[in-house]
């Protein structure tokens, strides 16, 4: 057997004959043919090669990526990722490695590991972060050092990240929500938080954001890179301007993708003080909840339900049997309880996990 890692570079274009695009598909095919296996045989968490593609295109400026495919005999086996932002924790690099089933134990995650670390340590990485799905599972459990949630202990996911020296910083909670089912109580949602709401405005709109509300947007959008509960893991705080917001913006709208915004605005200041994001996805009916924030100076007025209600009844007019999937820290618990009264249901358990070398 030879294990052989190559680069997958972003091509000009992902549904041609060129070398480029063969690679991208290979990629997406692994990414996919592994999550399909992992969901038990359900294939709406896959990603297609556009969305991929226009992704992969968008980050080029702001983030440094190493894509690899591991050939085994010459056949995709595995695949890798690493990435570290190139604006701010530069020295922080998230990284991923699927290895298809019938390729397990044989070294191929460690191959394609080893090198998306070599290769980032030489570009002065010194953290390296890993999101990991991990399913139940009989067996000793694993506690996050928040106190909020625990995962199997056992599976070959953990069992390699604690031989890399990897430690579990935090749990977050992954779940879905029906519209189907959950639309019907949003417009009481809605009312309810309303009646709390007082002295506020709330605005919807669909695609990038007004200009006139950028900056304010954007400013909110900055916060949630220190507002957020991120326990141990390495974080730096991010600026935001209206300039970032729009190239954000057209990232998720690359490649035919919809963007539901839901604002709330100070009446009395006209500032934005809450904000919501919906983004859609290449399957009609799976929509992704982004970043919901509730300035911490406006908490307690029921803005997070306001927001959120409001969002899911835009969408409910657009798609009424979309799927929305969101990750939310356990710890998170005012988030936490605002999905639940509106009906999502937890799916899996995400394992935040970091390794931090000395320089
Ligand atoms: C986790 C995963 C990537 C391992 O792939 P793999 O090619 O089988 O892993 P390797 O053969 O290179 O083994 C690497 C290390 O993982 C651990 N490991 C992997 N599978 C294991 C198992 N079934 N039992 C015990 N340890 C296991 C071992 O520490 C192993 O090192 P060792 O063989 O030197 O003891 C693979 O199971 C997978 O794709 N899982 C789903 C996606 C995922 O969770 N990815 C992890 C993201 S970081």
């Amino acid at each position: 057997m030879t294990v052989e890692i190559v680069d997958v570079p972003v091509p000009e274009r992902w549904d041609d004959d060129s070398e480029g695009a063969r690679l991208l598909r290979a990629w997406i095919d692994v990414r996919n043919r592994v999550s399909e296996h992992e969901w038990g045989g359900d294939t709406s968490h896959a990603l297609s090669y556009r969305e991929a593609w226009s992704q992969w295109r968008a980050a080029v400026a702001e983030r440094e990526t190493i894509r690899t495919l591991a050939l085994v005999d010459g056949e995709p086996a595995g695949r890798g990722l690493a990435e570290r932002s190139l604006l701010e924790a530069q020295t922080v690099a998230e990284i991923d490695a699927l290895v298809l089933p019938q390729h397990r134990r044989r070294g191929v995650a460690r191959a394609l590991v080893d090198q998306l670390l070599g290769r980032m340590r030489a570009q002065g990485v010194t953290t390296f972060q890993a999101w990991v799905d991990h399913r139940p599972a009989p067996g000793p459990r694993l506690a996050a050092p928040t106190g909020f949630g625990e995962v199997p202990a056992g599976s070959p996911e953990v069992r390699m990240l604690l031989a890399y020296g990897f430690a579990i910083e935090q749990i977050e909670r992954m779940s879905e929500l029906h519209l189907a089912t959950a639309g019907p109580a949003l417009a009481e949602h809605l009312a309810e938080a309303e009646r709390h709401a007082v002295g506020y405005r709330l605005e919807t709109w669909t695609g990038a954001t007004p200009p006139e509300h950028r900056d304010g947007l954007a400013a909110l959008q900055a916060r949630m890179s220190t507002d957020a509960p991120a326990a141990g893991l390495d974080h730096e705080a991010e600026a935001w301007d209206a300039a970032r917001l729009l190239r954000y913006e057209e990232s998720e709208l690359q490649g035919g993708r919809t963007m539901l915004w839901a604002t709330a605005f100070d009446e009395t200041t006209a500032a934005a003080v809450a904000f919501t994001t919906l983004v859609s996805s290449d399957n009609p009916r799976v929509w992704y909840q982004h970043n919901t924030l509730v300035h911490g100076e406006h908490r307690g007025h029921r803005l997070g339900m306001l927001v959120k209600a409001a969002n899911l009844r835009a969408l409910l007019a657009l798609e009424p049997d979309a799927i929305v999937r969101t990750w939310n820290a356990e710890e998170n618990r005012p988030m936490l309880r605002v999905n639940e009264a509106l009906g999502f249901a937890a799916i899996c358990s995400a394992g935040a996990w970091q390794l931090q070398e000395t320089p």
